[in-house]
């Protein structure tokens, strides 16, 4: 039986690491250097919620960390984003201007289309998006799990 947790490579996830490998990445480098910042995550939801164990997860042990995750049966991404000190942010990447997709780019998410800008917590830094990103809500567990609610977004 699967763990709820336990990720799944997907096609994309797959062409995305095989890229990585073709521009002479090594793996362990692609992680640290950005390219996993490229993958994403399938997380099997349970009980309308991903449960992501940060053991299985080092891209968010550090602050700056991100990843990328898409509830099984989903066509819909989520952002997650350590924000440092056991806090996080899971974010939709859809842009509240116009629709665009969002990237991540160190301390700030910025929209290709515009240049709508927000920080790691989905507020907006420069526009023309007025509206913060949609956050969904996020609880660490003490036996370090993160519950993201997938019914919580705001
Ligand atoms: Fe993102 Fe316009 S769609 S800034």
């Amino acid at each position: 039986m699967r763990q709820a947790d336990e990720s799944l490579i997907d096609r994309r996830e797959f062409v995305e690491r095989s890229l990585c490998v073709m521009l002479g990445v090594p793996t362990t480098l692609a992680f640290l250097a950005g390219c996993a910042s490229l993958v994403t995550r399938t997380v099997a939801p349970v009980d309308g919620a991903l449960r992501l164990a940060l053991a299985h997860y080092p891209e968010l042990a550090a602050s700056g960390g991100s990843l990328r995750v898409r509830p099984e049966g989903s066509v819909d991404v989520i952002y997650v984003l350590s924000l440092g000190a056991d806090r996080f942010a899971a974010l939709s990447p859809i842009c509240t201007h116009l629709g665009c997709t969002v990237e991540i780019q160190g301390a700030h998410l910025v929209c290709p289309c515009h240049g709508s800008t927000y920080d790691r917590a989905g507020r907006v830094l420069q526009g023309p998006a007025e509206r913060a990103l949609a956050r969904y809500g996020t609880e660490l567990t003490p036996d370090g799990v993160l519950v993201i609610d997938l019914g919580g977004r705001t």
